[in-house]
């Protein structure tokens, strides 16, 4: 009888042991879902280059992770001669979950994506892998830019193709365990991808709002990253970085908290008092009171259209009651310093 009962047993341990460990393998092996990238040469007219400038600097802001940046003048202004050479952003920002690297993006060959096919570079931004099939850090907003359409996407890689090419070598992105398995059910096939209707306010504002990674900063999560639940645009995120600490504003529409008080005109111009700073250069910042990753350089180039969409589109999402202090330890002072 007892042997009996321990047979059983002992076949149960090592159907379990064997099935854990093979679930385990399965957990590391495993590919991220994936598509054949597309072979496309994108059309470099200089049309589609200024377009994809205007989308990495004023849009997405991929320029605030992969291009080199000025801290010590207010805004952080891209420098022009690093531009997409990439940065350590696990240096620039504490509570990443291991080493996280923006990679180069100009065309060098040894130390850039040189080598990789447009269609490679199309599946990385709108996917989520790399050439060789492995998931990116979903902090490269890829969930997001899967919104891009072709068109706009082509624009991109058509400028990061007309880049001129930086020697810039720089380490691997290691993340720690379990990050490192879990990501890999971020990346998803894009297909092909209609533009949105710019006549439809809301729609287009909603499209400029998740390509323009509000959400990623203006959003708040919890410990593994998740968006914390009726907080969307609440505000409240903080971004520790050796330049000092900031918090991301409320931007919904309550009245005591958020935007709600703001009218389409003001938040325009919140932009736009920007724009001198945008064209002349920004001066030197005065300190850690006035540090901010809010991309207003890039953004005060926006189209007043797009503008106008963006605040159509706040207005419809739920308000929030959230009060934030952006620079923590420092009295509330204007905008710009
Ligand atoms: C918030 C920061 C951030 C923004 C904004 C961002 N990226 Fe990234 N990007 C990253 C990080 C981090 C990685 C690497 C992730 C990894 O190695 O797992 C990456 C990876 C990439 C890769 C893959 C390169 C390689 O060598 O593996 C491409 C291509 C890319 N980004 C293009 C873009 C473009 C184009 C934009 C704007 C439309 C953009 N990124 C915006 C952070 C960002
Ligand atoms: C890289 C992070 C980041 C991204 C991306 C980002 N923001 Fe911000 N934003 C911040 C931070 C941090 C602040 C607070 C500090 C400041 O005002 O500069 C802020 C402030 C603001 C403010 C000022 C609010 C106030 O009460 O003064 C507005 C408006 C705003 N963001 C709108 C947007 C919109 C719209 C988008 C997307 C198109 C966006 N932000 C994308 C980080 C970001």
């Amino acid at each position: 009888m007892w042997k009996k009962i321990l047979l059983i047993l002992g076949s149960l341990v090592l159907a379990v042991v064997v099935l854990g460990g093979a679930g385990i393998a399965w957990l590391f092996l495993r590919k991220p879902a994936m598509a054949p990238a597309a072979s496309i040469k994108v059309a470099m007219t200089p049309e589609r280059i200024a377009r994809g400038k205007y989308i990495f600097e004023s849009v997405a802001d991929c320029a605030g992770c992969h291009s080199q940046r000025d801290f010590s003048r207010v805004g952080g202004p891209e420098v022009e001669s690093g531009r997409g050479r990439g940065n350590v952003m696990s240096d620039l920002l504490k509570g990443l979950p291991g080493q996280v690297v923006a990679p180069n993006l100009t065309p060098d060959p040894d130390t850039g994506i040189g080598t990789w096919t447009d269609g490679e570079k199309i599946r990385a931004i709108r996917e989520g892998v790399d050439k060789d099939g492995r998931a990116l850090f979903p902090m490269m907003p890829y969930a997001s830019y899967r919104r891009f359409s072709d068109d706009d996407v082509q624009a991109v890689v058509a400028f990061l193709d007309s880049l001129p090419p930086v020697h810039n070598p720089l380490p691997q992105t290691k993340l720690i365990f379990p990050v490192s398995v879990l990501i890999k059910s971020a990346p998803q096939p894009a297909g092909s991808v209609a533009p949105v209707d710019h006549t439809d306010r809301k729609k287009f504002g909603e499209y400029l709002v998740a390509v323009g990674g509000c959400g990623g900063c203006h959003t708040p999560v919890d410990e593994k990253n998740n968006p914390l639940p009726g907080k969307v645009l609440a505000g409240g995120r903080v971004f520790d970085t050796p330049m000092g600490k900031v918090v991301s504003a409320n931007i919904t529409s309550d009245t005591d908290t958020g935007i709600g008080k703001w009218s389409e005109e003001f938040f325009q111009k919140k932009f736009y008092d920007f724009k001198e700073y945008a064209t002349s250069g920004p001066p030197p910042s005065p300190g850690p009171q006035s540090f901010t990753l809010m991309p207003w350089l890039g953004f005060a180039n926006k189209e007043p259209e797009e503008l106008s969409a963006i605040y159509a589109y706040l207005r419809t999402v739920p308000s929030v009651h959230n009060p934030v202090e952006t620079h923590p330890g420092f009295p509330k002072g204007p905008a710009l310093p």
